[in-house]
Formats: structure tokens, sequence, C-alpha cells
């Protein structure tokens, strides 16, 4: 007997919007295409996750791959990218993920910020402007190897939550969190940045619905607004950046009204001041932009960015532009807020203090601070939570904006020692070379369910733990033949 599909009020409504949507698209391909298109469509999206060079060794998927049955295959145009095809453990189950030591991505959102030149650039300054929840702004960092600064600014106050967190897991010591409308930067930081990211905010016209990417009918009105929002950010980005720097745009829409059209817009306003950059060398195959749609005809650069129809490379429907500033322009300028750190309870860690942490890492962890903080340009801080590493290109460009996070946090005050913070700890695990334990395979289950061990530990105090195949768990503090569990609640 076939069972019925059930259907929700929200899924009929996906279902509806994605019609329509396809109704909508329909002139803008060739029927062959539009044919592979729907084919593709009804075949499942697996999964894919992008690697943390910031955490692991090389190659580190084939060992999961191997450890959970997974079947990896490389997402063409992003070296750190994997769909998961088979497997035994969902990929967001794994210790690893929780650890951060990948980030589960679709696929089409991997390309914008592979698009970027990043070789050459010692210590760029980067903007991502409308970045939470953060999934790109991850990815930036990692191209960086996390070097120079990126600011990762979203103006919705209950996004930023996500994004620190997502940073944090991650362990980017080289970012700062900021929430400000992106209008404003090109007027704040005119002719600053070397690379700046507009994802934008959009109708979100993928063709493929998820539970973060949801498809909706979307009003010719509501369209409009998002355009005029694209283009002033656009614009705004543009502003922003240096001359001989690059800006990519992405959007995970397919309307044209979104994306080429805004191009266009943006060519003609700023004229021979910016270029978009041809695509060929960076995908597999070509995606090109479309060169007119429902009878408007776009500049002929428009046609260098990718359109990710779904069938292309077997992704959500996504849309990236790679544009270059040849020459300065002339835009509005603007102050900036100046908040000192200070008013917030943010100072320098006095050199003594310093010193002090220094030698108690260097002791009881073998962990040799100076090394990190001088080859991430890192300074000690002293903030109302603890002690943070942040990044001096912030320090010295933009001191006075204020902030949601800067930097990594090193650790925390207690009584008369240190706590190594878990971010730390979990994004330099490699680098603490004693007061550490190594813990039975049998206990790792009830360790990450947050429980407290009974085990015994040559050191007292906070110990680092690991599993016997050098898997970071985080510390725990061991005294009288028990460790307790320190791991952060948000991981249980
Ligand atoms: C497509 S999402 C960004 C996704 C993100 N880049 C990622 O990969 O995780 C667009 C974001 O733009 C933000 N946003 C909307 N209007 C904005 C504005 N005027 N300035 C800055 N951010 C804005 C939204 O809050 C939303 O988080």
């Amino acid at each position: 007997m076939s069972r019925k599909k059930k259907l929700t009020p929200q899924s009929i409504s996906r279902e509806e919007a994605q019609s329509a949507a396809l109704e909508r698209f329909k002139p803008l391909i060739t029927s062959e295409d539009f044919r592979l298109m729907l084919a593709d469509l009804a075949r499942p999206l697996p999964l894919a996750f992008r690697t943390n060079p910031l955490k692991i060794k090389h190659r580190a998927e084939q060992e999961w791959a191997s450890r959970y049955g997974w079947k990896l295959d490389p997402v063409p145009y992003c070296p750190t990218g994997f769909w998961v095809t088979e497997g035994r453990e969902s990929v967001s189950m794994t210790m690893e993920h929780r650890m951060g030591h990948y980030y589960i991505q679709d696929a089409a959102s991997m390309l914008p910020v592979e698009l970027f030149d990043m070789d050459g650039l010692e210590h760029p300054l980067v903007l991502d402007l409308a970045a939470s929840p953060g999934g790109k702004t991850t990815h930036l960092s990692a191209r960086l190897r996390d070097r120079g600064l990126v600011i990762a600014n979203d103006s919705a106050a209950d996004r930023i939550t996500a994004l620190r967190l997502v940073l944090q897991t991650w362990g980017s010591t080289n970012a700062a969190v900021t929430r400000f409308p992106g209008e404003k930067f090109g007027r704040w930081y005119p002719e600053t940045f070397d690379r700046i990211l507009l994802d934008a905010p959009c109708s979100m016209q993928s063709l493929r619905s998820s539970e973060s990417h949801p498809m909706r009918p979307i009003t010719a009105r509501e369209q409009e607004g998002l355009a005029r929002r694209q283009g002033s950010l656009l614009a705004a980005a543009i502003a922003a950046l240096k001359v001989g720097g690059q800006v990519v745009y992405s959007t995970c829409t397919l309307a044209p009204e979104e994306n080429e059209a805004v191009l266009d817009e943006i060519i003609r306003h700023f004229g021979s001041s910016v270029h978009v950059e041809p695509l060929e060398e960076r995908l597999p195959s070509p995606a090109p932009a479309l060169a007119e749609a429902y009878g408007q005809s776009f500049d002929p650069q428009v046609v260098n960015a990718a359109r990710l129809w779904p069938h292309r490379f077997h992704t959500s429907g996504f849309f990236a532009a790679l544009i270059r500033k040849t020459g300065s322009i002339g835009f509005p300028q603007e102050t900036p807020p100046d908040r000192p750190l200070s008013l917030v309870g943010q100072t320098p860690l006095a050199t003594a203090q310093a010193h002090k942490i220094r030698s108690f890492f260097l002791d009881r962890y073998g962990h040799d601070l100076d090394a990190i903080l001088s080859e991430h340009q890192l300074q000690l801080w002293q903030s109302p939570t603890g002690i943070f590493a942040v990044p001096l290109a912030y320090l010295e460009r933009f001191s006075g904006l204020p902030c949601q996070l800067l930097g990594l946090k090193l650790a925390e005050k207690s009584a008369d020692e240190w706590i190594p913070a878990h971010d730390w700890v979990a994004r330099f695990s490699s680098k603490f070379t004693s007061g550490s334990l190594v813990i039975p395979p049998e206990l790792v289950p009830s360790w990450l369910r947050g429980e407290d061990l009974e085990l015994a530990s040559p050191n007292s105090g906070v110990v680092i733990l690991f599993d016997p195949d050098g898997r970071c768990l985080g510390r725990g503090r061991s005294s009288g033949g028990k460790i307790k569990n320190l791991l952060p609640r948000r991981l249980i």
C-alpha cells in the first residue's frame, strides 16, 4: 500500500513557492537546461562540509571517512569542501563537528569566498558586510590562515549571538564582530579594506528549500525593496574597498532582479571604476550570468558573474560576482562612532600580568603563547569576562568602533591560577604539550554528554583531555581521583 506524504501548511507553501519560481525562471534558460534542472531537483542534495585548516591536520577528512564510513566527493571549486554521499554516522553528530573541525555548509555557499585572490596578502583587512550566522566568515578566516583582520558585521541584533558562537567554535583569532547597517561602512571607512564579501540578504529563490533557506512566495514589492537594499549595500562595499581590491557579491536567489540587475545598476553608477572579473579559471565549467532577462539587457560585463542553476554543479541555486575596484570613486563621508574600549572595561593587559600568564602557560602546559601572539599579530587584553588575544589590526585601525566580540578568549582567572578557555584549547590543542591526560575510549561518550569522570590524573588542577586518537576533548578539573567536566554547555 502506498503511503501518502503528509503535507504541512509550511511544506505546501514551500512547494508552491518552488513551482511559482520555476515558472518565472523557465523563460531564462533553454528547454534542454530546464529539463536537466528538473531532473537534478528530483535528486536529494547530500550534506556538505568545509574543513577547518586552522585546527586539523592535512587530509584529516580521510580519517573521518574511514572512522564514520563516509563516502566523500570533493566540491570541485573549493579544495576544503566535501559532499558526504554515504555514511554510517550523521555529519552533525560527530565529536569533530562539535569541536569545530568542520562547518556544515551548502556547497553553493562555498563558492563566494573561493573567488577571492588571497595570495600575496600578508595581513589584509577584510570585511564581511552581512555576516550572520558566519559560515562564510569562517571560510574567510581560514583562507587568510587567521592573519590580518576579518570584521564580521550584521545589522540584526538577534543574529549576533549565532555569529559569535560560530566564530568561537571555528577558533578565529583574527575576527571582530560588529552590529551596524552595512550601508554605513562606505561612509565611515572609504577605501580601507583589501577584500569585502557582500553575501546579501535576498529572497532565497534558490529552488531548493531547506531548514536554513526556506523558499516562500515573494511579492514584486518585497523584491523591489530587497534589490534596493542590495544596491545600497554593494555601493557601500565598493566605497569601503581600496583601489585594486576585490568585492564578492553573492546571493542564494536566482531572481535576476537581485543579481544581474543589481550589478548592471552598479556598473552604470560607478562606470570604469569597477570591473566584473571573468570566472572561467575559478570554476570547473562555465556558469555564466544572464545577458538579459525579461526584456532588459545588461551591461556586457555582467555575464562574467556566475549563475549556479542547481543542475550546473548539483547545488542549490546561487549567484556570485567578483568585482575589482579599478579607480577611486566619490562617496559621502561621515565620522565613524568612537567609543574607547576602556568604556566597556577592555584594557591592555599590564606588562607584569602578561608576563605572568605567559610563564603560567609555558610551565603548566608547555604552551608557547609568545610564538602564537607574534605569528598572528595579537595582543593580550583584559575584559570583564577574561583575557582575550585581540588582533593588532583592529587596535591600530578600528579601536573606536564598538564591537560585540574581539579576538579569541585565552583564559579566565580563578583564585591563584589561570584557566585556559575552551575555545583557545580547542583551537591550539596540538600546542598544549604537557598538563594533559588521555582518557580511555570507553569513557569518551559519557565525557561528551557532559558527565564527570572517576579517573585519576598525575596533574591536579585544570588538565587538557585527549582521546587515544589524539582528539582534543576540552578541559577538565582534576582532584581526588575525579575529573570535573568543563565542556561548555553549548557543546553538550
Ligand atoms: C544571506 S544572510 C548572510 C549569511 C552569511 N553570510 C553566512 O554565510 O552565514 C544575510 C544577512 O544580512 C543581514 N542584513 C540584512 N540587512 C542588512 C544590512 N543593511 N546591513 C548588514 N546586514 C544586513 C541579515 O541579518 C542576514 O544575517
